[in-house]
């Protein structure tokens, strides 16, 4: 059976780390508070020079590197952000051109913080049905830019950085207990919510990039919710168990969010990847930005089954169950 295994991962932060003490120079909050709500400590965030496909094309060659891949080799690109770095062309084509890749399929998906399962999804489902052999699926934001940073509410939260993978299709066997790459994967977006987490700009309403804005409580009563749900799915279509799982790689929004996901399913907080408290939520790069660093770390291995999850504005959410 033909599959999307995942070859090799990446990822890129910005130079400058701002620190929950710093924030609270400039707006009434406290490290105490930030920690204690969400457990984020830090953030980076890009300075002149980085943007959100600068930092792409960083985490895509770490993992070209790591798949001992050759760009040229990429077939399709697909790359998952909210923060592009214009309106038009897609920044995947940017990376791209980074990269040197003369001829390749790419654009750009946008699903917020749910983006980079959305990507994984769409280039699964593309390299099933032969458009590629080897595809780079990128998760990369650079939300300081449109953060209003005098709204201590959403400003404390987020942070700047890139995530990638590098997918090889492979045949492997059908068993889902033996086979390598992504098993399944379960999507949903309900367009109902749009004013709970928004950007108050765009090209065709304001003409201008406009700024984040979130109702947290209500976003996190629905993102315990929806996530404990996508997970049952994607396992059921995975044809697994949940007490298969060896790590969940989960989006990093909220400490909190993670412990209670967790818990739902019923896997012990070690089996969880947290990178919430030094990266804040990224975005669609904070799912490949936590797998890369587990990856590195030793800790995530060859043959684990890994889940991924994130849920995000529109709403969007999702989750792919993975053999690494
Ligand atoms: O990535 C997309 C998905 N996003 C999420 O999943 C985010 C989900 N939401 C959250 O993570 C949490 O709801 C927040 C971290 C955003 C907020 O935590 P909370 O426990 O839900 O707090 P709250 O919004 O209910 O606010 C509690 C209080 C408020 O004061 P009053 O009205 O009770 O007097 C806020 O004004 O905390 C105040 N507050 C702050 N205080 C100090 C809000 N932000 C801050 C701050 N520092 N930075």
């Amino acid at each position: 059976m033909r599959r999307a295994v995942i070859a090799g991962t990446g990822s890129a932060l910005p130079k400058r780390c701002v620190t929950n003490a710093e924030l609270a120079e400039t707006v009434e909050t406290s490290d105490e508070w930030i920690v204690e709500r969400t457990g984020i400590r830090q953030r980076y965030v890009a300075g002149e020079g980085e943007t959100t496909g600068t930092l792409a094309a960083d985490a895509a060659r770490a993992a070209l590197e790591a798949a001992g891949v050759a760009a040229a080799d990429v077939g399709l690109i697909v790359l998952a952000t909210a923060t592009p770095d214009q309106t038009f062309p897609s920044t995947a084509t940017k990376v791209q051109a980074m990269l040197g890749i003369d001829d390749c399929v790419a654009f750009d998906v946008q699903a917020v913080c749910s983006g980079f399962l959305y990507a994984l999804t769409v280039a699964d489902g593309m390299m099933r049905s032969g458009t590629a052999d080897v595809a780079l699926v990128i998760g990369s934001e650079t939300f300081s830019r449109i953060l209003d940073w005098e709204d201590r509410g959403t400003c404390v939260l987020f942070g700047d950085g890139a995530g990638a993978v590098v997918l090889r299709a492979e045949d492997g066997p059908t068993d889902p207990t033996v086979a390598r790459g992504i098993l399944a994967t379960k999507l949903h977006a309900d367009g109902r919510h749009n004013e709970l987490l928004y950007v108050d700009g765009g090209p065709s309403t304001t003409g201008t990039v406009g700024k984040l804005r979130m109702k947290g409580r209500e976003v996190f009563r629905h993102a315990v919710v929806n996530l404990a749900t996508v997970l049952g799915e994607t396992m059921a279509a995975a044809g697994l168990d949940p007490a298969d799982i060896d790590w969940l790689i989960p989006h990093q929004a909220n400490a909190r969010i993670l412990e209670a996901t967790a818990k739902k399913l019923g896997l012990s907080p070690e089996r969880v990847v947290v990178t919430v408290d030094r990266h804040a939520n990224t975005s669609a790069a904070s799912v490949p930005l936590a797998l890369d660093e587990a990856v590195r770390d030793g800790r995530v291995r060859p043959g684990q089954l890994l889940v991924l999850e994130a849920m995000g504005g529109g709403f969007t959410w999702g989750a792919a169950a993975v053999r690494l």
